[in-house]
C-alpha cells in the first residue's frame, strides 16, 4: 500500500478495512473538469466509497489532472486516510480508496496560484464528518482566475453555508495571485452531527452594497481607483437609492506577487448574499475589470433569486447531505450546478428537482432547486 509507506502514517490511520469494488464516475461529461472531481472526491471520502473517475478533463486543452486537481485529491486523501491511485499530474484516471475520516491539520501545496477557495470546497465538506475539529492549511492563489477570491469564500460563501450548520474559522495569511500563488489561508472547521437543510426563498430587498477594489505588487494604486469608479457608476445605473461603499486598497505586507481585482457585494433584507468580481489582466483596462464585476452583480440582483451564479454549485453538496428538504432560488442554472446535482444524484440517495418561479416577483429566469436531502449523519457524535 503506497499511503502506509511511512511508520507515522501507519500509526495514525487505519486504512482499508473492507475494499469494495469502485464506482465508475466519467470525468468529462458535464461540466468535464475540476468540479466534478471536487464533488465525486469528497462523497467518497464522506460515504467511505471507493470511487474510480476515468476520462479526467478529456475534452481540456490540457487533459488529465493539473497541478490543483491533485493537490485537492491528495487533500481528501489525507483527511479520509485513503488511499489514491493514479495520481500523477496529467492522469486521466485515478481510483479514490477511502479510510475513516481523521481530525487534526492537514495540509495542501499546489506550488502553482491553484486556487485556495477549490481547495476548501473539496475538504471542507470532509473535514464535517471528522471525529473532532480539523485545521486546513491551504496553499497557492487566493485571488486567482478560474474560481471565486477568497474574499467570496468568507463574505459570501462562509455566511451561508452556516445555515446548514457548517461552522469555520478562515485566517487569510497571506494573499497569493496568479502565476506564482504563494497565498495561504488556514481554515479551523469544526465536525457537524448532521446538517441542517436550509431554505432561501425570499429574495427582499437590496439594503446594502460594497465591496474591494485592490492592487498588488508593482501595480499602481490607480487601478483600485479606477476599477472601483467605474463599477460604481455601472451599478448607480441600476441601483440608485443606495451608498456604494467600495474600498480601494494597496495590499502591502500581507501579499505575495501582483495583481489587482475587485469583488461587490450586495445584502438583502432577507439575509441574501450576492456578489459580482473580477481580476486584472495583462491588456485589459482597469475600467473593464470594475465594469466587469458590476455588471456580474446586477446580472445576479435581476433574475430575483437569494443565490447567485457562484454559489449555486456551491451548496449542492450541502443541500444532498442534509437532514430534510432544502429549497433555494436563484437565476439560471449553471452548468456547474448541473454537473454537481448529477454526481450528488449518482453518489447518494438525494433527489433534486428544478423548476421554473412563476410568482408575482420572479422574472423570467428566476428557478427554485429543491432538493430531499438523505441526512448523512457523523458516526462520531
Ligand atoms: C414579492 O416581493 C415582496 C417584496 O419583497 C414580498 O413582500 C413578497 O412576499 C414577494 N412575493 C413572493 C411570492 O415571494
Ligand atoms: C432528521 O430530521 C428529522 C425530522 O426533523 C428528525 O426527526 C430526526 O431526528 C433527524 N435526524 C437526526 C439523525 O437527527
Ligand atoms: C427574459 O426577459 C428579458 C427582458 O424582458 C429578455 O431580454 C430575455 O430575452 C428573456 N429571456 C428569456 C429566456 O426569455
Amino acid at each position: 500500500w503506497k499511503a502506509v509507506k511511512s511508520l507515522k502514517s501507519i500509526n495514525i490511520c487505519l486504512v482499508f478495512s473492507k475494499m469494495a469494488a469502485a464506482v465508475e464516475m466519467d470525468g468529462s461529461i458535464m461540466e468535464g473538469g475540476g468540479q466534478i472531481l471536487r464533488v465525486t472526491a469528497a462523497l467518497s471520502c464522506i460515504n467511505g466509497a471507493s470511487i474510480r473517475i476515468h476520462k479526467i478533463r478529456a475534452g481540456r486543452s490540457t487533459p488529465g489532472l493539473r497541478p490543483q486537481h491533485l493537490s485537492g485529491l491528495e487533500l481528501v486523501r489525507d483527511i479520509c486516510c485513503g488511499n489514491l491511485e493514479g495520481g500523477t499530474v496529467g492522469s486521466t484516471e485515478v481510483t479514490l480508496i477511502p479510510g475513516k475520516i481523521k481530525s487534526g491539520k492537514h495540509t495542501a501545496d499546489p506550488q502553482t496560484a491553484g486556487s485556495v477557495g477549490l481547495l476548501l470546497q473539496v475538504s471542507l465538506p470532509c473535514a464535517l464528518y471528522a471525529d473532532g475539529p480539523s485545521e486546513l492549511c491551504l496553499k497557492g492563489g487566493t485571488n486567482a482566475d478560474m474560481a471565486p477570491q477568497i474574499d467570496y469564500t468568507i463574505k459570501v460563501f462562509k455566511p451561508i453555508v452556516e445555515k446548514f450548520g457548517v461552522h469555520f474559522d478562515c485566517d487569510l495569511r497571506m494573499r497569493g495571485y496568479y502565476p506564482k500563488g504563494g497565498g495561504e489561508v488556514v481554515a479551523k472547521v469544526n465536525p457537524v452531527s448532521e446538517l441542517s437543510p436550509v431554505t432561501m426563498t425570499e429574495r427582499g430587498t437590496i439594503t446594502k452594497i460594497y465591496g474591494r477594489s485592490f492592487v498588488a505588487g508593482v501595480l499602481p494604486y490607480k487601478l483600485a481607483k479606477d476599477m472601483a469608479t467605474t463599477a460604481t457608476r455601472v451599478i448607480r445605473r441600476e441601483i440608485k437609492d443606495l451608498y456604494i461603499n467600495i474600498q480601494t486598497l494597496q495590499e502591502k505586507d500581507m501579499a505575495c506577487g501582483s495583481g489587482n481585482g475587485i469583488i461587490i457585494i450586495a445584502e438583502s433584507s432577507t439575509g441574501c448574499i450576492f456578489a459580482g468580481s473580477a481580476l486584472g489582466k495583462k491588456g485589459v483596462y482597469a475600467d473593464k475589470v470594475g465594469f466587469e464585476a458590476a455588471e456580474m452583480l446586477l446580472r445576479n440582483i435581476r433574475h430575483n433569486g437569494c443565490v447567485d451564479e457562484f454559489l449555486q454549485d456551491q451548496l449542492i453538496l450541502f443541500m444532498a447531505l442534509a437532514n430534510g428538504t432544502s429549497r433555494i432560488r436563484t437565476g439560471p442554472v449553471t452548468l456547474h450546478t448541473q454537473t454537481a446535482i448529477h454526481v450528488a444524484e449518482q453518489l447518494t440517495q438525494a433527489k433534486f428537482t428544478v423548476t421554473k418561479a412563476e410568482d408575482e416577483n420572479a422574472s423570467n429566469d428566476t428557478y427554485i432547486i429543491e432538493c430531499q436531502g438523505v441526512g448523512v449523519t457523523n458516526p462520531h457524535f
